[in-house]
């Protein structure tokens, strides 16, 4: 009989061993389905679960149909994707704001396309993945400055001072520390060395600013518009998919022609545009919800510190729990779930130092913290 796959070839049969040696080191995953209190996902607000959200979604598909079926250049564009578009600019002040399949298209799709080879792009040491990778398929030398460390990032703007091309890339609320940027300090650095700014609003779009509107809403009103761009997931507070990258109306138009990952990829849903228009205006409106999430995550942080543990410079709903050793990670994951919360062990090399990486949602009652809290202290 022939061989269907090629098992003979390098990739397949290095496989078993690869998986021996992940499994020896515990780095197998299962796909579990979600169970426990949830302190792991990005549903902030408990969007996801949101009843009229939900209806919204279903008549998007009633109105649109399912798939989109071609990119938006050549059969996939509907007259809703623009509509979100606008009302998303006219939430989060800007000129104009394109609509992508997800955050991590987003923001490779548009740093490959503005930057070149040219470019000299100065990257926070703990940037996301997605950024990353649209660093270096952009082709610019990628320079890392220590993590939010702006005197670092001077100098080192000072030492290229002398380079056309510069872009600073960096997250408003880092997705692993749930520590901030310094965003008036970016602006000033930008404007002082000539840098376009990119920012990636994941974690922050829908938490931070008047309205939900942003970090960038909060610590930088007056000059939102000299952030050059602001990438929004919808993965998260939002609680759909896909993602806006806002910015001029020339630079919008820019990437609809030239952001690989736009032009050559089937446009979303179009029953996700029309569920977005609810997602943004619901959002703007819960403000409580806001409120309870980000005194829950201080509440957390304090009471974490009160017994000696370490949660970094988070300053979010994002809680890191730093500790000792993966097995101490893994360990205590492992104990947490079987006393009914969901939170994940993060180990490296996705993160420096091995943690729980706990994140509040508006779902979330301080006497589950409570509880929380005391299981973490026994361990
Ligand atoms: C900081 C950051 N940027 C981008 C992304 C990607 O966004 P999405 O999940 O919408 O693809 C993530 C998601 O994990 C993230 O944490």
């Amino acid at each position: 009989m022939q061989e269907t796959k090629p098992k003979n070839l390098p990739f397949f049969s290095e496989l078993p061993a690869y998986f021996s040696r992940l499994e020896s080191q515990k780095r197998v995953r299962s796909l579990d389905p979600p169970s426990g209190l949830d302190l792991c996902s990005n549903d902030y607000l408990g969007l996801s679960q949101n009843l009229k959200l939900q209806e919204a979604l279903k008549e998007g598909i009633d109105l649109y149909g399912a798939g989109s079926t071609a990119s938006r250049l050549v059969r996939g564009h509907r007259t809703v994707f623009e509509e979100l578009e606008s009302e998303f600019s006219n939430w989060v002040h800007s000129e104009s704001s394109l609509f992508l399949a997800n955050g991590y298209a987003a923001n490779v799709g548009t740093i490959s396309c503005v930057a070149d080879p040219s470019y000299m792009i100065f990257c926070d040491r703990k940037n996301h993945a997605s950024l990353m990778d649209g660093v270096r398929l952009s082709g610019g030398k990628k320079i890392y400055y220590r993590h939010c460390d702006m005197e670092h990032l001077e100098d080192l703007l000072k030492k290229y001072s002398g380079h056309a091309n510069k872009m600073i890339v960096t997250e408003s609320i880092f997705s692993m520390d749930g520590d901030a940027s310094d965003l008036p300090a970016l602006l000033s650095l930008k404007e002082k060395y000539g840098c376009l700014l990119y920012l990636d609003e994941a974690h922050s779009i829908g938490v931070f600013g008047e309205k939900g509107a942003g970090l960038s809403s909060a610590q930088v009103p007056s000059e939102i518009s000299n952030i050059d761009f602001r990438m929004s997931s919808f993965g998260k507070a939002l609680g759909l998919e896909g993602a806006m990258v806002s910015t001029s109306a020339d630079a919008r138009k820019y990437l609809l022609h030239s952001a690989r990952t736009f032009v050559f990829s089937t446009a979303p849903m179009p029953a996700i545009a029309h569920a977005g228009l609810t997602s943004v205006q619901l959002v703007q409106e819960m403000n409580e919800e806001r409120k309870k999430v980000l005194a829950l995550a201080e509440h957390l942080r304090s009471s974490l510190q009160a017994i000696g543990k370490d949660t970094g410079n988070s300053s979010s709903q994002i809680v890191p729990i730093l500790l000792g050793s993966e097995a101490h990670a893994l360990d205590l994951a492992d104990k947490l779930a079987g006393e009914g919360f969901q939170a994940k062990a993060i180990r490296p090399p996705t993160v420096d130092v091995s943690r729980i990486r706990v994140s509040i949602n508006a779902k979330v009652e301080k006497n589950d913290l409570d509880r929380f809290i005391r299981i973490i202290q026994e361990n």
